[in-house]
């Protein structure tokens, strides 16, 4: 398990959920991790004593601030390796419903922000010769969920632009990859059953929605990301993989 030794990621959103499994996984393989969050304290509770991993107070929103965390991974360790965009929020309205702030906020977190994060790494990664772009995307970036008009723009987007990516830098040796999971047992799918008036029938219902008959752990995207951060996928590119126990194929 030290096959990215030597290797120096950033991982957005790593307070958390699927971020934060990405980031133990990524340690465990002997990386260095530069992990980002929104939510500093959170992050420096659960990694403020890992030697390999520093922690950084980022709104993914900014510009300016994706550019200082690139920044800060490149000052710190003179390379990156492997950028790991997984920042992302779900806010839930029917179209009518979905104001500017509301589109703008989802818009910002889960696409600007791969994008900034990108273009930041790429000249780091182009003159090292080679790095790996995972970004996190989902099921809604291969079909549709009611009431996600912003957060489905936001995905599929994401899935455009790694394609784009993908082609634009297979020559330097970048690999653009997508993600694309099913529910993930996360404080995300947590908040969404928070909110609902029957918890237990809403869960019951995304189950039936995953042919295998549960919905994912962090852990079932985390090894996929490790997967496509390693050597090991050294020949995909561009693709955007469901993680989702065959939900793309048609619930
Ligand atoms: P989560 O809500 O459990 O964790 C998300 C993390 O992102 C949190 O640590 C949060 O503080 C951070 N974050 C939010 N806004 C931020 C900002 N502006 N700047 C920096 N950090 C910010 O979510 P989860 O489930 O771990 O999701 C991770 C990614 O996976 C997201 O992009 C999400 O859209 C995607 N995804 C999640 C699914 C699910 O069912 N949980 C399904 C498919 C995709």
């Amino acid at each position: 398990m030290d096959e990215l030794a030597g290797k120096v990621a950033i991982v957005t959103g790593a307070a958390m959920g699927i971020g934060a499994r990405i980031t133990e996984l990524l340690v465990q393989a002997g990386a260095s991790v530069v992990a980002a969050d929104i939510a500093h304290d959170e992050l420096t509770k659960r990694f403020g004593r890992a030697g390999s991993v520093r922690t950084c107070r980022t709104d993914v929103r900014q510009r300016s601030d994706c550019e200082a965390l690139a920044a800060a991974a490149i000052d710190l360790h003179d390379r990156v390796d492997i950028l790991i965009n997984n920042a992302g929020i779900t806010r839930r309205a029917p179209l009518a419903d979905t104001t500017d702030e509301l589109w703008d906020n989802v818009l910002q977190t889960n696409l600007a922000s791969a994008f900034y994060m990108a273009r930041a790494v790429v000249p780091t990664m182009r003159a090292q010769r080679g790095g790996v772009i995972v970004n996190v995307a989902s099921i809604n970036a291969i079909r549709g969920n009611l009431e996600l008009t912003a957060y489905g723009a936001s995905k599929g987007g994401m899935a455009g632009m790694t394609r784009v990516m993908a082609m634009e830098l297979a020559p330097d040796n970048i690999r653009v990859n997508a993600l694309c999971p099913g529910t993930v047992d996360t404080p995300m799918n947590d908040e969404y059953l928070a909110d609902v008036e029957d918890p237990k029938a809403a869960m019951e219902m995304l189950v039936t929605k995953h042919p295998m008959g549960r919905i994912a752990t962090a852990d079932d995207v985390a090894w996929a990301a490790l997967f496509l951060a390693s050597d090991r996928s050294s020949f995909i590119t561009g693709v955007s993989l469901p993680i989702d126990g065959g939900r793309h194929l048609g619930r």
